[in-house]
């Protein structure tokens, strides 16, 4: 199924194409359930309306949330949503996805504590005083992606051929010790301790995309490992840490945003058939899932898919990253995984509140396909992505109109991913140019020039090769 940019002039042409393409993709008239209540962690949330996590690359060298950071969470404050997921917030320095990502320690707390305060603010001077945002903070470490002053510094949890040749690693490079996941669990209790006294409502072990727990939640290939191998030594990282964290931190809960589908061939991915990695295979995400649940997880969210191995998985896209080719997927087919998978953790667990997402390329469409997944119960909660860069104030919009503007919805022309690759300040480049054109141009010349480079050293190897041949 070839790739298609979206180009429905109505509701109809996309649920034709839909339909053509044999997808199930709900959509209902009437989307007033997504403004029907839901509790959560014993607090009721008036709607189901979830702003997820996105790293904007914006913190200051400390990790500290600048006054762009401040800017991104106060315009979704007054956006209308109850739920708003901080973005990716690295735990230790060697965790850090890119220079500017937040990293939360005793250093950079009070600059979380004037975030929350500022965010919760924002939206009751908006709102009114009665008005209660639930503010989770996602707490990472980048695993295979981290970088040490912008320069690759891979901490790995295991040899993966794929993903290693992306970074040049040799199958002799050290995976990280058992001795440091250990010491790394302390590290995430510290930072839920920050995140408690900073006023955040709860954190989020990120377990997706690839980042450390995430990757080791795939670690079959991790020899002679108490976090490799066997289904209770790959998630023991995960579960332990969460455990610890519950009993030490109090008034303050745990969750996670859980990849529940890696699309690696197996040894390397969590989620997967072992025949076929084309096949989501949810066994073991439900047991898992089951083990979260046991230590009190009052919510959880999903994704699937590594981003930096094939970013349509997880971010159905109309256009690629500069130097990278067009799937051979119409996104469609993306949404209705994302979808399919959702739903499928959500039957498997009716009494646990979901966050499903993925929704972003639906434009306007989306509230239709969000309404009949509420209906359905294959979601309790709906995250929007990369439509709250472009237009963050679409949950009121939504609730004051039933719908959204299609001017300001989001194109989902990747610049924004672009952005976030080259560690420039995220924003949409389309709807607020003016604070990041800008920046999106500097993403689109660094990336130029990192393909010129490989570009240039594929020629040299293949001749270099040949002369030996
Ligand atoms: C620039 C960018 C930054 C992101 N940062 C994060 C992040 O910090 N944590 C996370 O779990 N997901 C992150 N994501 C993934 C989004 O939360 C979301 O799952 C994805 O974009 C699909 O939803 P959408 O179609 O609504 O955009 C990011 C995505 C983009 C494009």
């Amino acid at each position: 199924m070839p790739h298609e940019r979206f180009r429905f002039k109505d509701r109809l042409a996309l649920e034709r194409r839909i339909s053509d393409l044999g997808l199930d993709i709900p959509l209902s008239d009437d989307i007033s359930i997504l403004f029907s209540p839901v509790v959560v962690a014993r607090k009721v949330l008036p709607n189901r309306l979830v702003i997820l996590p996105m790293e904007g690359a914006d913190g200051d060298p400390a990790g500290r949330p600048s006054e762009l950071t401040l800017r991104r969470y106060k315009r979704y404050a007054v956006g209308g949503a109850h739920l708003i997921w901080f973005e990716a917030t690295a735990v230790t320095s060697d965790g850090r996805s890119n220079p500017r990502q937040l990293w939360i320690r005793p250093e950079t707390r009070d600059g979380f504590k004037r975030l929350v305060k500022e965010t919760r603010l924002a939206a009751h001077r908006k709102f009114r005083s009665e008005y209660n945002l639930m503010l989770i903070l996602q707490l990472t470490h980048s695993g295979r992606f981290a970088k040490l002053e912008g320069q690759p510094a891979p901490v790995i949890g295991q040899h993966n051929p794929l993903l290693d040749a992306k970074l040049g690693l040799t199958p002799d490079y050290p995976l990280v010790s058992d001795g440091a996941l250990d010491a790394l669990q302390d590290d995430y209790v510290a930072a839920a301790e920050l995140a408690r006294e900073a006023g955040f409502d709860g954190v989020d072990i990120k377990a997706c995309h690839g980042y450390l727990v995430s990757e080791l939640l795939a670690a079959f290939a991790r020899p002679d490992s108490r976090y490799g191998g066997s289904f209770e030594n790959r998630t023991r990282f995960l579960v332990e840490t969460a455990e610890k964290i519950k009993l030490r931190v109090r008034g303050l809960f745990v969750t996670s945003r859980l990849s529940v589908y890696d699309a690696l061939p197996f040894p390397h991915g969590f989620g997967v058939n072992r025949d076929d990695p084309d096949e989501p295979d949810l066994s073991e995400p439900k047991k898992l899932i089951k083990k979260l649940r046991n230590i009190d997880y009052p919510l959880l969210n999903i994704s699937l898919g590594i981003p930096a191995h094939q970013s349509h998985y997880g971010r159905p896209f109309d256009k690629p990253l500069i130097g990278q080719d067009l799937p051979d997927e119409d996104p469609l087919v993306g949404v209705a995984r994302w979808l399919r998978l959702t739903s499928e953790i959500q039957k498997g667990f009716p009494t646990l509140p979901v966050v499903s997402a993925g929704y972003s390329w639906l434009r306007h469409y989306f509230p239709h396909v969000a309404a009949a997944m509420v209906e359905r119960e294959k979601a309790s909660l709906i995250g929007l992505g990369r439509g709250n860069l472009a237009y963050p104030g679409w949950v009121n919009a939504l609730a004051a109109d039933g719908l959204l503007d299609q001017r300001k919805v989001c194109v989902c022309c990747s610049k924004c991913s672009q952005m976030l690759r080259a560690a420039r300040p995220v924003g949409c480049a389309v709807h607020d140019s003016g604070n990041y054109q800008a920046e999106y141009r500097a993403a689109r010349k660094k990336a130029k020039e990192v393909l010129r480079i490989e570009k240039k050293t594929a020629r040299s190897n293949r001749r270099k090769k040949k002369r030996k041949g």
